[in-house]
C-alpha cells in the first residue's frame, strides 16, 4: 500500500549524531547537534530549573490539559522575555503570543497560519540555511528560496547582496530570519545593518519570520532581542519563534513561543484566534510539564535571577572555547586563519572544511561535524580542544 514512498534519507543532523554514539572510538569528539554541554562534556539540568522541578513535584497537580494557547503566565513570561517588559506593542496589546512546542513547533505553526493568511506568497530563508526552515514550509505548502547570506570566501555576511535581492521581492513575501547566533553560519547582522535592513522590509511590505532559537548564547539576553525589538519599534508586522531547548537546557520538553506582532489589539485578538485554531488541528495543545517548569522560572523573581546566571555562563563558556581553539589552531597551523572562531559568535561556527576533510576527520580522528562543515562549539571543552585541534591540523595540512 505504501510502497510507493520514497525512503525517508535521514536528518543531517541527528543522523550523524547517532552515527557519533554508535562509534567505538576512544576520543570521538561530537560536534554534530546544537546541544549545549558543559565543560565535563554533559547536558546540564540547570538548578534554576531543579528548584522549580523540586517544588512542583512537592504539590502535584492533576495532569489535565492546557489551553490551546498554553500557559497565560508562560505566555507573558515569553513576551517580557523576547520584547523586554516595558515595549509598547505589549502595553498596546498588538502581540499575540502561543506556548509552542519548542521552537520547531513554532515555525510550524507560524508556517501554517502564514499560509492561511496569504495562500499565493512564498519564503525566502538565508542561504545557507538550517535545513529544516525549508522542510518546515514545504511540509506547510509554502514554496521556499534562498537569499544571499554568507561568503564562504570571506567566511562573512553578503549584507549589500541580501539588501538587493530582498528589495527585489513581492510584496507579502515572507522572509526567515535569525535575530542572533545564525545557524548554520554563526555570522550575524551588526545592529547598524538591522537598523539598515528594517526599512527595506518595511518599504517591501515583506513579512519577517524572526527565528530565535539561541537567545542569551550570542551577546546577551537583551542584547540578542535587538532586531525583534528594534522592529516592533518600527511598527513592523511580523512573526518571532523562541525556543528553550537551549537557554534553559529543557531540550526534550519542546517548550517555547511564537509571538506575531500585529497593527492593532484587534488584530492581535483575531490573529490569536487563528493560532489556536492551527495548534487544534496539529497537536491540541502544548506539553504540561515543561510549560510549568519554565512558567515557574521566569516569573519567580529569585529563580529567574539565577537562569539570568546561567545562561551567562553558558555563553561565556562558548567564547572561552572559540577562543581557546582559534589560539591552539594559530600555534599549530599558523599558515591557517582560524579568526573565524572568535569572530563567529553563538552555538555555530562554519568551517569552510571540505567533504574530503570532513571524512577524514571523522574516520581518522572520530571527530563528527554535519556536511555543511557546521562546528557545534560546546562540543568542545578543556579536555578535548587540543585533541581537536591536532586533528584538524593533521587533516588540514595533508
Ligand atoms: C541544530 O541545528 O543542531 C539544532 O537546532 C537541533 C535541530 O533540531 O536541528
Amino acid at each position: 500500500m505504501f510502497e510507493h514512498l520514497e525512503k525517508y534519507a535521514g536528518d543531517p543532523i541527528f543522523g550523524l549524531n547517532e552515527a557519533f554514539h554508535r562509534d567505538v572510538h576512544p576520543q570521538k569528539v561530537n560536534l554534530t547537534i546544537g546541544l549545549y554541554y558543559d565543560n565535563a562534556g554533559c547536558i546540564p539540568v540547570l538548578s534554576s530549573v531543579r528548584t522549580a522541578e523540586q517544588r512542583r513535584a512537592q504539590e502535584p497537580e492533576p495532569r489535565t490539559y492546557l489551553p490551546m494557547e498554553g500557559l497565560a503566565p508562560y505566555r507573558e513570561a515569553v513576551q517580557k522575555l523576547v520584547f523586554g517588559a516595558q515595549h509598547q506593542a505589549l502595553q498596546a496589546g498588538r502581540v499575540a503570543t502561543i506556548q509552542s512546542v519548542g521552537g520547531t513547533g513554532a515555525l510550524k505553526v507560524g508556517a501554517d497560519f502564514l499560509h492561511l493568511a496569504y495562500p499565493d506568497s512564498q519564503i525566502w530563508i538565508s542561504d545557507p540555511a538550517w535545513d529544516n526552515h525549508h522542510s518546515i514550509f514545504q511540509g506547510a505548502g509554502v514554496p521556499t528560496h534562498s537569499y544571499a547570506y554568507y561568503d564562504p570566501a570571506t567566511k562573512s555576511l553578503r549584507f549589500d547582496q541580501m539588501l538587493a535581492e530582498l528589495r527585489e521581492l513581492p510584496p507579502k513575501s515572507f522572509v526567515l530570519l535569525h535575530p542572533c547566533c545564525h545557524n548554520p553560519t554563526g555570522v550575524d547582522l551588526s545592529p547598524e545593518q538591522w537598523l539598515q535592513l528594517i526599512p527595506v522590509l518595511a518599504e517591501q511590505e515583506l513579512i519577517p519570520f524572526l527565528d530565535m532559537a539561541y537567545q542569551g548564547f550570542g551577546a546577551g539576553l537583551d542584547e540578542d532581542a535587538f532586531a525583534v525589538r528594534a522592529m516592533a519599534d518600527a511598527g513592523l508586522v511580523f512573526l518571532v519563534a523562541n525556543s528553550f531547548s537551549k537557554n534553559l537546557s529543557l531540550y526534550g520538553e519542546r517548550c517555547g513561543g511564537l509571538s506575531v506582532v500585529c497593527a492593532t489589539r484587534d488584530e492581535a485578538d483575531g490573529v490569536l484566534g487563528q493560532l489556536k485554531a492551527v495548534v487544534r488541528r496539529i497537536y491540541s495543545s502544548p506539553p504540561a510539564h515543561g510549560g510549568h517548569i519554565t512558567s515557574a522560572v521566569l516569573n519567580d523573581p529569585q529563580l529567574y535571577a539565577a537562569w539570568v546566571q546561567e545562561v551567562a555562563g553558558m555563553r561565556e563558556r562558548i567564547a572561552f572555547v572559540r577562543k581557546q581553539t582559534h589560539e591552539q589552531l594559530s600555534a599549530k597551523l599558523p599558515s591557517y586563519d582560524s579568526s573565524y572562531f572568535v569572530k563567529q559568535t553563538g552555538m555555530f561556527t562554519y568551517t569552510g572544511l571540505s567533504s574530503r576533510q570532513l571524512l577524514a576527520l571523522r574516520e581518522r580522528h572520530g571527530v563528527y561535524i554535519i556536511d555543511s562543515g557546521r562546528i557545534s562549539v560546546p562540543g568542545l571543552n578543556t579536555r578535548n580542544i587540543a585533541y581537536f585541534t591536532d586533528a584538524m591540523a593533521d587533516v588540514l595540512s595533508a
